[in-house]
């Protein structure tokens, strides 16, 4: 079933009384389900989600973090992953058979993972093993499916985060001469430059046309890019950049590595989402910081640091939209079908893809 026919299915949609409640009685139930329910159930929650829903989360963090907390977590029976659907699938490989994943709104994927799927990832193998013969290592940033990290861990390689991203770059070269980094071009070739690959040593496959962009001789080759990107990230550009420039001469600007080679090469600094909170955490008070990354985080941390002026390094930048979707009534609907012994919005990723991914996500989990 595509995920348009799981989506359209009635079960998966918020019902009617949750749209008509009140925000208080709603923050009263969650408080009394989370009460009632106690170590049973577990709520961890991104950075990138809103501040109605974070009120809530047992945990806060990163990709990476919320990996390694769901790891570590045995006692939650319910698992409501307040996040994006790649998340919840990390989280539902690395928990046991007696825990339950729980997305409150299906809707909420990733636009990059969306870019990547597995019959393009296997096509894009074989040509580029044509290419390459066995001299590849495939890499893939855990924004991905299931399915991906799987074909990752059959092919030797594992899943990245933006926080370890140099690590596993470094370690994958370790093992061979070149990477495949799937799908964010952006995380990829900022990692890699950073490590001293020259741009003109990364290529570019296109999983559209099926071709590898690149010119000049392909034994320079040692990155191949999946022509992948966040539609949030992509919207910090060269332009707003020089206006923050010109418009506050003082002012630091912290980028997302999921920003482009330019915006990142243009920026005082970059770092993962955890990076860049620790960087304002740790800033002089009556610092300037102009931040390019999610809004819902840049929003919080203006309402957290008011010692420090933080702007969005984009005025116009709105939050990720899917991360987004996850909101107080479909906190609450999913808390109320526990409750009610229903099934919910349960992500399940079979056995065989699972005993797959985790040998990705384990071999960057235990660096
Ligand atoms: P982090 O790895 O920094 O949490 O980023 C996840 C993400 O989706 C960024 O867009
Ligand atoms: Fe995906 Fe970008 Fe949203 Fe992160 S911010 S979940 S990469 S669309």
């Amino acid at each position: 079933m595509s995920i348009m026919e799981i989506i359209k299915q009635s079960s998966f949609t918020l019902p009617e009384k949750y749209r008509e409640m009140e925000t208080k009685e709603m923050e009263e139930r969650i408080r009394e389900i989370k009460h009632q329910l106690g170590e049973a159930l577990f709520i961890p929650g991104h950075h990138y989600q809103r501040d109605e829903v974070v009120q809530f989360a047992d945990a806060i963090g990163d990709s990476l973090q919320l990996a390694q907390i769901s790891a570590k977590n045995k006692r939650a029976k319910h698992i409501v992953f307040c996040g994006v659907h790649f998340m919840a699938e990390t989280a539902d490989i690395l928990t046991t058979k007696e825990q339950t994943v729980i997305l409150p709104d299906m809707r909420a994927g990733c636009s990059m993972a969306d870019m990547a799927d597995i019959y393009q990832t296997e096509t894009a193998w074989k040509e580029l093993q044509a290419l390459f013969g066995d001299t590849m290592l495939p890499l893939t940033y855990v924004n991905s499916t299931a399915a991906i990290k799987a074909f990752v861990g059959r092919n030797g390689g594992a899943t990245v985060t933006s926080s370890n991203a140099h690590a596993m770059v470094k370690w994958a070269f370790e093992q061979k001469e070149r990477i495949l980094f799937l799908p964010d071009q952006h995380l990829g070739r900022n990692t890699a430059f950073d490590l001293g690959v020259e741009l003109d040593e990364m290529a570019v496959w296109n999983p559209i046309s099926n071709e590898l962009e690149y010119e000049g001789s392909l034994s320079r080759v040692k990155v191949i890019l999946w022509k992948g990107h966040c539609s949030v990230h992509e919207n910090f550009t060269v332009k707003n950049i020089e206006y923050v420039r010109s418009t506050y001469p003082d002012m630091k600007i912290i980028v997302h590595p999921e920003c482009t080679r330019e915006v990142v090469g243009l920026s005082d600094d970059n770092g993962s989402t955890k990076y860049i909170i620790e960087a304002i955490e740790g800033a002089e008070p009556g610092t300037a910081w102009a931040i390019g990354t999610e809004m819902n985080l840049v929003n919080r941390l203006i309402q957290q640091h008011p010692d420090k002026q933080i702007i969005s390094l984009n005025p116009n930048m709105c939050p990720c939209l899917t991360m987004n979707r996850i909101d107080l009534p479909h906190l609450l609907w999913s808390l109320d079908t526990i409750v009610e012994g229903g099934e919910g919005n349960i992500i399940k990723v079979d056995e065989q893809t699972a005993r797959e991914a985790v040998l990705a996500l384990e071999r960057m989990l235990n660096r």
